[in-house]
């Protein structure tokens, strides 16, 4: 870290900083539906070294590729970065949009390490937002809060990035806490803290990335979020946030089928994420897997957005006495987790890589995640 940062721009950063990535317990494809997610912060991070200029210059690299890009802050703009360094500079540039004063501000140099995957839908370019944005924040004394600084990750993503993506990982990532789950109201934007107590109840989450990697600027998810926009307009409501299982009936005989069923997943989903709390607050994690394993049956059969990779990891993990298991993230590749018996991790690994070596597969990564504290500043 600190010796790619010497290498680059010679000499020490002044503050290092890190944001995690994330895994969503359940609540997918909510967020844009101005739904509930349940998402948590992992114990896999993006660190960053930075150090101020005392001209107007913004220059970045990373252990992922060594390139250095350098851009002045005169002339950042959406259409002036692309790459990799769109996720690190698009974040400087929406900290404008939301009002920061870039006029006044000075240059900086960034050097940015992960070992977060990328593709594994384990919000890679949420870290990589969130982690500049609060940097900068505190070096440039911007002002904003947590929240803000999510909506700013977001906004860089779809306008730099062009995912038209939603506030679940951006927010997971800035506000998480360890042992806890962030119940996330994606209307209001009002998010709690829900403790999980994974060790006292000796269960673990395992992630399974299928290493099937996902794209979201193109395809698929912005098709789902297209269906959905659909769906509530033709049901004459704002957003499917306003739907609840009642209103069901009315969207099968008004819809199409298949719009019908991207609904009936968002409506489910929803309903879905606020029993997880409840059950959480009263019974404890080891009683959410019924609800796990209808979320993913749901997001297989009506949303469509799994691959067959995700289903046989999900499949494995109950035939191997998962409490519950799903596929996490927005899709079409990535990863499925697991709650399983802490006892029991070690065995599910073989398991899977056993099953995906017989199915012809790519080797899955499988490993424990910690749910975890959010971004933060460490000493140097
Ligand atoms: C991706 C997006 C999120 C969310 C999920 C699906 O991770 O970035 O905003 O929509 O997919 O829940």
């Amino acid at each position: 870290m600190l010796a790619g940062f010497a290498r680059h721009f010679g000499g020490a950063p002044t503050s290092l900083w890190s944001a995690p990535g994330r895994v969503n317990l359940i609540g997918e494809h909510t967020d844009y539906n101005d739904g509930f997610v349940l998402p948590f912060a992992i114990d896999r991070h993006t660190v960053m070294a930075a150090r101020l200029r005392d001209d107007r210059l913004l220059r970045v690299s990373s252990a992922f590729t060594e390139e250095l890009i350098e851009i002045s802050l005169d002339e950042l703009s959406p259409e002036s970065i692309s790459g990799w360094s769109a996720y690190p500079l698009g974040a400087i540039w929406a900290a404008g949009a939301f009002g920061a004063d870039l006029e006044r501000v000075t240059g900086i140099e960034l050097y940015l390490v992960s070992d977060i995957p990328v593709g594994a839908g384990l919000s890679s370019s949420a870290a990589l937002e969130s982690v500049v944005a609060l940097a900068v924040n505190e070096l440039w004394e911007l002002g904003f809060d947590r929240q803000t600084l999510a909506k700013i990750g977001q906004r860089s993503e779809n306008v730099v990035v062009g995912a038209p993506t939603g506030i679940m990982d951006q927010s997971a990532v800035l506000l998480g806490k360890s042992d806890s789950v962030v119940l996330l109201d994606c209307r209001s934007l009002e998010s709690s803290v829900i403790p999980l107590g994974l060790h006292d109840e000796e269960l673990t989450i395992v992630v399974t990335d299928t290493r099937v990697e996902h794209e979201h600027a193109t395809g698929g998810y912005a098709a789902r979020r297209a269906s959905c926009e659909a769906g509530a307009a033709a049901l004459g409501v704002t957003s499917l946030r306003d739907l609840g299982v009642d209103d069901l009936a009315r969207a099968e005989a008004l819809l199409d089928d298949e719009t019908f069923r991207r609904v009936r997943h968002v409506i489910t989903e929803n309903e879905r994420v606020l029993e997880t709390v409840a059950i959480l607050r009263e019974r404890g994690a080891g009683a959410i897997g019924t609800l796990l394993d209808a979320s993913h049956v749901s997001m297989r059969d009506d949303f469509e957005i799994s691959v067959p990779e995700l289903d046989l990891a999900v499949e494995v993990a109950r035939r191997h006495g998962a409490v519950g298991a799903r596929m996490t993230g927005g899709g079409f590749g990535g990863s499925a987790i697991a709650l399983i018996r802490s006892s029991q991790v070690g065995s599910l690994r073989e398991a899977h890589l056993a099953a995906f070596a017989a199915a012809g597969y790519r080797e899955p990564v499988v490993f424990e995640v910690t749910p975890s504290q959010g971004a933060t500043r460490h000493p140097l």
